[in-house]
């Protein structure tokens, strides 16, 4: 199998956030699409040993940011490379709620979904959403995930779904 046409599939960057127990948490994440229109459903991939993931999990919801080329990179590390069960990761990045999520003020737009399904792999949960709210925050470009390796040289850790060891 030649893993390097997975390089050639599309996505975005977003942080996927929800509540533990009335804090804000998330994490990055490229995996987020919609999956339908009417009425809309949008799917993203969890792995097992994130934090967010249980949080979704009882708190039945979630919320994608979607980031743009101009938003700030640190949120991407921030939220990508450390847990939020011991970090609280939306402490120093300024947030709004929609729905009861916390979204990136950050970001250029936003979704907000009920979890109605979902699905186990080996080593990621499939959440499927129904959407309760959607918005555009800013004029940006949204960010692809090329865009964050080709120009800000980010790299992705092992529990990213597209993750390929060296
Ligand atoms: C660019 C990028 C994309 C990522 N995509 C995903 C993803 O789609 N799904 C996932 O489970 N983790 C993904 N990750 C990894 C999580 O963000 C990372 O494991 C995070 O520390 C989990 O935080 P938590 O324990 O607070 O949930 C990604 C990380 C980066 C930097």
């Amino acid at each position: 199998m030649n893993k390097s046409a997975f390089h050639q599939l599309s996505y975005g960057v977003y942080v996927v956030s929800t509540w533990d127990q009335g804090r804000a948490t998330g994490c990055t994440a490229n995996s987020a699409m919609q999956i339908t229109s009417e009425p809309a459903t949008v799917a993203v991939s969890i792995n097992h040993d994130n934090y967010t993931n249980q949080c979704i999990r009882s708190t039945g919801r979630f919320a994608v940011s979607i980031l743009g080329e101009n938003s700030d990179p640190g949120i991407i590390g921030a939220f990508g490379f450390k847990s939020g069960k011991d970090n609280d990761k939306f402490a120093q990045v300024e947030h709004v709620t929609k729905e009861h999520m916390p979204v990136v003020a950050d970001a250029c737009g936003y979704i907000v979904c009920e979890v109605i399904d979902s699905m186990e792999t080996d080593t990621h949960t499939v959440f499927l959403g129904k959407v309760l709210d959607a918005d555009v925050l800013k004029k940006d470009v949204p960010m692809t995930y090329s865009y964050y390796h080709n120009v800000i040289k980010g790299r992705s850790p092992k529990n990213a779904p597209t993750y390929i060891a060296e």
